[in-house]
């Protein structure tokens, strides 16, 4: 039985632009999703989920969903089943096992769909642990590597590296295309999450803004001008300027705005954290619901957050330079 566990992340820039080419800056966060996989001997897959904001559930399958021990709604199970079927065929390729089958337990304090990279964090600890049952153990820019191919699978190829490089390495990386690397000097970002307790559909989210750039001009140059934020905010946090890193958070929860994927409670909590003081706040991922990040380093924001109406929890998140680890 082996254990591995991979963080969430929120974006400071540049979440949708990044899936055009333009960069992105997420950073790793201090919630985990930890994977159990233990080998067994039938060849099948059993998936055991006891809290991913879902009531909980239970699938053993050997490719269709079948046995199944479920009390909610049938996408969110295919999705997470989605994830973690890719993850398992990448470790049997990886191990050289193609038969090799395994029940996969899965505990995460990461929201699903909420913009906390909850899929991502997932697969990657899911690899990392089938993988090192099976006796392999892979460098985390391979499981990055391998993450992604699942995530482009599962989200019908409308996915970037970011989030997966993100969970793999830990710490705040910088995200182009296919460049992935780490920023090693990061200052302290005093982040505050507000979750509304919703989730986005990332599938239909970033679909939606494929169209609005196909069809309009000035929806294709404020994805680029997206890209321009996440440039010039680069630069603040080279030289350590968190201030102008909220102003610019600011200008990006505009455009995303803008590009369609923010929503009521979304606006509503990034207005309460900036009413209570935060330097910068902004939805983080694909939006439509889930998290809010805001940058703080008083308890106003926090504290607003928890009374704001349609915000169901805000806590404070740090950076988390650790990526994927046995746990
Ligand atoms: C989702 O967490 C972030 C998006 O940019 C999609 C992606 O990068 O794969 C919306």
């Amino acid at each position: 039985m082996t254990t591995s566990s991979a963080p969430g992340k929120v974006y400071l820039f540049g979440e949708h632009a990044v899936v055009y080419g333009e960069p992105a800056v997420p950073c790793a966060v201090g919630r985990r999703a930890r994977v159990t996989a233990e080998r067994r001997d039938d060849g099948r897959v059993r998936v055991e989920a006891s809290d991913l904001s879902l009531d909980g559930f239970a699938i053993t399958y050997g490719g269709d969903l079948d046995e199944a021990d479920v009390n909610v709604p049938s996408g969110l199970v295919e999705a997470a089943t989605g994830y973690v079927d890719g993850a398992v065929d990448q470790a049997r390729d990886a191990a050289g096992e193609p038969d090799a089958g395994f029940t996969v337990t899965i505990e995460s304090d990461i929201p699903l769909g909420a913009g906390l990279g909850s899929s991502a964090a997932v697969v990657v600890a899911g690899i990392d642990a089938a993988t090192r049952e099976l006796g392999v153990e892979l460098p985390p820019e391979e499981l990055a590597d391998r993450a992604y191919q699942v995530e482009h699978e599962v989200q019908e190829g409308q996915a970037s590296r970011a989030d997966t490089f993100c969970s793999a390495m830990g710490g705040a990386v910088r995200v182009e295309g296919d460049d992935c690397r780490r920023i090693p000097d990061a200052p302290e970002l005093p982040f505050v999450i507000g979750y509304d307790g919703g989730a986005g559909n990332t599938g239909e989210l970033v679909a939606n803004v494929r169209g609005l750039r196909e069809q309009y001009t000035f929806a294709a140059d404020t994805v680029e001008a997206i890209g321009d934020i996440v440039r010039t905010g680069e630069h603040a946090l080279e030289n350590d300027d968190v201030e102008e890193v909220g102003r610019l958070m600011n200008f990006n929860h505009g455009l995303l705005s803008a590009l369609g994927v923010s929503s009521r409670s979304l606006d509503t909590m990034v207005w309460a954290a900036r009413d209570a003081g935060a330097m910068g706040a902004k939805l983080t991922g694909a939006g439509g619901g889930g998290c809010i990040v805001a940058l703080d380093t008083s308890e106003g924001a926090r504290t607003a957050l928890d009374y704001t109406p349609g915000c169901e929890e805000a806590f404070r998140a740090e950076l988390d330079t650790d990526g994927v680890r046995a746990e």
